[in-house]
Order: structure tokens, then sequence, then C-alpha cells
């Protein structure tokens, strides 16, 4: 082929694209069918492109920017068809039981050959499915599952305590570093992804006694391999929360991405990470086959309470298994290391939070003891009011999961703050976004515990969005809340911590989740008052 018959294609191409790329979008915007233009833009290009967004997302803080941005406007367009909202009204709208949204199809793009109970779109879909799960997740079964937090504790405790250095003088307050020898973050994660496999699946997975989270997948021929669990579900996320925002262009992006190296990384652990929940499954079916009774999710995704088999899919099994294994370990491992990280750098609430401990457990419990008795039951902990404001007003502050959970308005269009908005458009409000609206939490990016006690602590809950809230909030926020308080009463009760130096700050990373760098922190036993 010579130069001069490869102009007129290469300049037909380029015109195409061109076409197809630039000038049709802008007209689109300017002919406006939905009626988007009237709305303040992220970008003076969000109307036209997406791109914008995906350059927000790539500095690893879309929602803190987004915040920034909201406080000027209560509803910023962050793309051709994407709203993000930041009021409280907007919340019953777009989240409430009665909402006329439904999932948008960001949802779809992320989901395996099987929807799971989060990423389902259709709403008698979800309802079957979460009848299904919820005689799993329901609240009688938390004291069926307390032993296994415990024990999971127990053995958290038991590393803890191989850990422990010398107390540190008050004076110094800055930790030798060799002293350093926990990673806060990384055992919680330990923490939460042991107990939810034995919640879910009575699987002794046993992070915590190795001490990593190097953990076997299985290919769908079969065969199995090795990868760390943190990583592949972190980096799964990370691709999908730079990639994704054009929808329609995603499943392209995505292939295409995977040739460059700082996103095949991503992607390969992506495929890494979908054989964990699939040989988690299948190790579970084969106890289930052999007729071993347990009690655990996987047994209610069977059968129901009179034995009767549900007759799942077993791809649908299987993804249920991820959505656990995924939305049930990190998110709540990342606000452990959060409220510890709090506390730790606001050493008064530290201080009353510990008060509070010691009176309502007294001198009972010995700190010899061996570490199964030295965990503090739920019953003792899970009423105290300053427990619970400490670990909300760290979820409101940093929730761990900051998306603008994205909504699509149904085909007639729907109000929104008594606004009317056209039909298929996204919208969605960033917890991260809401919790930091001054006029519900003055002093929003102060850690505040107080603000959540009594009377206006409590008038405060509907604007809490950490959990979501509606027909699709979490199903999983009184096993969070177990783990948690079970969690942060037995150690602080047990031990003291000191961060890397008192103005040491923890890295954070947004991608679907907030995602937080390592948390080195020395312990010592702690010498409790004899009351
Ligand atoms: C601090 C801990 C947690 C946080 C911050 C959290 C947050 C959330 C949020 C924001 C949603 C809504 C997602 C969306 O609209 O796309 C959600 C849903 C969900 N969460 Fe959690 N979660 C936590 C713990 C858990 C745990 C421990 C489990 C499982 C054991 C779990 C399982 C689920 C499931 C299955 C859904 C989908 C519910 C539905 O659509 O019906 N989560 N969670
Ligand atoms: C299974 O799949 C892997 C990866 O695709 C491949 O390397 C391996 O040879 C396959 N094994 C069998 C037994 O088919
Ligand atoms: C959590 O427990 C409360 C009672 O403390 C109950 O009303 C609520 O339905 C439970 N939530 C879930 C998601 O199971």
């Amino acid at each position: 082929m010579d130069a001069i018959a490869a102009a007129p294609r290469t300049i037909l191409l380029g015109t195409c694209c061109l076409l197809y790329f630039v000038v049709y979008p802008i007209i689109v915007y300017f002919h406006d069918a939905k009626g988007l233009r009237k709305f303040p833009n992220m970008h003076p290009l969000s109307g036209i492109s997406s791109i914008p967004f995906m350059i927000v997302a790539h500095g690893g803080a879309r929602s803190t920017y987004l915040s920034q941005l909201h406080k000027k406007h209560a509803v910023i367009r962050t793309g051709p068809n994407t709203l993000s909202y930041a009021d409280t009204r907007a919340i019953r709208d777009i989240y409430g039981h009665s909402t006329k949204c439904t999932k948008d199809a960001l949802y779809a793009l992320a989901a395996g050959s099987h929807f799971h109970l989060a990423d389902v779109i259709n709403k008698p879909d979800h309802a079957r499915k979460r009848k299904v799960l919820s005689s799993a997740y329901a609240l009688k079964n938390l004291e069926g599952w307390e032993h296994k937090v415990a024990d999971t504790t127990a053995r958290l405790i038991a590393h803890f305590d191989k850990c422990c250095t010398a107390p540190m003088s008050q004076e110094r307050r800055i930790p030798d570093p060799a002293d350093l020898k926990v990673d806060y973050r990384a055992w919680t994660n330990f923490f939460t992804i042991d107990a939810i496999a034995d919640i879910g699946l009575s699987e002794k997975f046993g992070l915590l006694d190795a001490g990593h989270d190097r953990v076997i997948g299985r290919r769908t021929n079969g065969t199995t391999y090795q990868c760390n669990f943190r990583d592949c579900l972190d980096q799964t996320g990370r691709k999908q929360s730079l990639l994704i925002w054009p929808y329609e262009w995603y499943p392209l992006i995505n292939k295409i991405a995977n040739v460059i190296p700082f996103y095949g990384r991503m992607g390969k652990f992506a495929t890494d990470w979908d054989g964990i929940p699939l040989e988690l499954a299948h190790r579970r079916l084969e106890r289930y086959r052999a007729g071993e009774q347990l009690d655990d999710f996987f047994q209610a995704l069977m059968e129901d309470k009179n034995g009767k088999p549900n007759n799942l899919e077993w791809g649908e099994i299987v993804a249920e298994i991820s959505i656990m294994m995924n939305a049930g370990s990190a998110t709540t491992a990342i606000a452990m290391a959060n409220v510890m990280y709090q506390l730790l750098k606001n050493p008064k609430v530290m201080k009353i939070l510990v008060n509070e401990l010691d009176a309502a457990l007294g001198d009972d419990d010995d700190d010899d003891e061996p570490s199964q008795t030295v965990v503090v039951p739920y019953d003792r902990v899970k009423h105290l009011p300053y427990l619970r404001a400490c670990l909300d007003e760290s979820l409101r502050l940093a929730p761990p999961n900051t998306q603008s959970l994205s909504r699509e308005t149904p085909p007639g269009g729907t109000d929104i703050m008594g606004d009317y908005v056209a039909g298929g458009v996204t919208v969605g409000i960033s917890a991260l976004v809401a919790h930091r609206i001054e006029s519900v939490f003055p002093q929003a990016d102060q850690f505040i515990p107080e603000r959540w006690l009594g009377e206006e602590g409590k008038n405060l809950q509907p604007y809490f969005l950490a959990f979501s809230t509606g027909a699709r909030g979490c199903i999983g926020r009184n096993i969070s809340y177990l783990e948690q308080t079970v969690l942060l009463a037995s150690v602080l009760r047990r031990y003291e911590f000191a961060l890397p130096h008192p103005q040491w700050e923890i890295q954070r990373l947004e991608t679907m989740n907030w995602l937080l760098g390592e948390m080195p922190v020395k312990v010592w036993k702690r010498k409790r008052p004899r009351i």
C-alpha cells in the first residue's frame, strides 16, 4: 500500500472518529433531550464526556473532590448522563423504600455470569434473593455467630499478645520504630476474612494463624493456583473505579486496557479473584454432599428452614458467596482500622471510651487468662452508647464505601428534591459527600462521637449513609456491628496502642471502597485500674 492511497483512508477514519466522538456528543449536549444542561458541570466538558470524571478517578480521591464542589452546588453533573447529589432531601427520593429508581447499568457491567444480591437490578429478582438471604442474615442468627466472632477475636489476640512490647513512656510519645510490630490494617482484614468465611461457610480459613492472606483459587477447569486475597479484591475494584464511567464503552475499554501493564496487572488480579469464591464454594459443597450438617449461609442458600431445597443455580450460589466474601470482609476491616486510627488521633475520646468499657465490664476478668476468656461478650457491650457513637462517627467521617451508589431514574422520570429529572438518568449520593454536609454535621471534618448521643444523635440516623438505606441497604450491617464491637472492646480492654508518631497520617485511596494504606502500631499490655 503506498502513502498516497493510505492518506484518504486515514482522513476518512479521522473524520469518522471526529464525528462520532466529538461532534455527535456535542450535538446531544446542545439538543439536551433530558434537560440536564441546567445543572452545573463538574468540569466544562462533563456534559459531553465522562473523561473528566475518569481523570478525577485516577487521582484516587474523587468523592473528596466532589464534596468540595458540592459546598457550592446541591447537584452536579459529573458526566453526560450522571448527576451527583449533596442534599439530604434527595436521600429518600433516590434510595428510600418508595423510590422509583433502580440500580443502574454500572451494576450489570460489574456483574459476573450470575447476579448476586448486591448487583441484581430487577426489583422482583432482588426481592426473591433478599428473602432467601434474609433468613441467613437474620438477627436470631447473630447469637449463633457470636461464638465464631469470639473465636476469631481470640486468635487475633493470640497474635497481638506475641507482638506486645514494653509500655511506652508518657513523655516520649514516639515509639521506637522496631516496636511497630503490627500492621493494624492488615490484621483487622485477616480478622474479617476469617470471620465471614466461618460465618458464611463454616470454613476455618486461618489467615490469622498464618499471618498472611495467600489463599487458593480455582479455575473453571478445576485446576488451582495461589493468590493474595486482599490484592485480588482491591485491584478488581480499583480497575472498575478507574474505567467504568463511560458505561457503553466500558466492555471495550476494559479489554483494551489489559494491554497496558498498569491496568493489565489489575485485570490479572480480577481474574484471580473470581477463583477464590469458586474454590470456597467448591469445598463447602463437598461437605454438604458428604452430609455434614452445618449452620451457615451456605446451608440457608441450599435449603429453607424446613429443609426444602431452594434449587438455586450453582452460578447464583457462587455469586452470593463472592459478594459475601467481598462486601463481608473489605468494608468492615476498613471500618475497624479507621476507628482505631481516629481514637489514637483523639486521646480524649479514647479515654472516655475506655472508661465506659471499664465501667461496664468491671474487674471480673483477669488479664493473665488465656486469650479465649479475654474476648468481651457482645451482650456486655452492644448497648454502650459511647462505643456505638465512636463506631458511627468513624463510619461517618470515613465511610468504607464512598462511591456515589448509582441509581437510574424510571423511564417516565421522577422528582428528586421536588425537581423533575427525566428518565434513564444516573443519579446518586456518595456517603462521603452526604456526611460532610455542614448543616447536618457541623464541623464535619472533625471526629466528634458526641454528635451521635441522645435524641439529637438518633435524629441524625436518616442522614447516615455508610450502609446506604432503603430496600437496597446493607444486609450485613448487624454482622458488621457485632464484629466491630467485639473486636474493639476486646483489644481496648487488653492493650494500648500507638501510631508511629502523633502527626502520622494514614494513606487513603478511593476505589469503589475507600482503601487504607498500612497502619503500623506499637502494642503493649494495658495496666487496668482495679476498681
Ligand atoms: C462497615 C461495614 C459495611 C459497610 C460500610 C457496608 C456498606 C454497604 C453499602 C453502602 C451497601 C449498598 C451498596 C449499593 O447500593 O450498591 C451495602 C450492601 C450490601 N452489603 Fe454491606 N457493608 C458493610 C458490611 C457488610 C457485611 C459484613 C456484609 C456481609 C456479611 C455485607 C453484605 C452486603 C450485601 C449482600 C449488600 C447488598 C444488599 C442488597 O442489595 O440487598 N455488608 N453494604
Ligand atoms: C486449566 O486452565 C489453565 C489456564 O487457562 C491452563 O493453564 C491449564 O493447562 C488447564 N488445565 C487443564 C487440566 O485443562
Ligand atoms: C438488625 O437488627 C435490628 C434489631 O437490632 C433489626 O431491626 C434489623 O432488621 C436488622 N437488620 C438487618 C439488615 O438484618
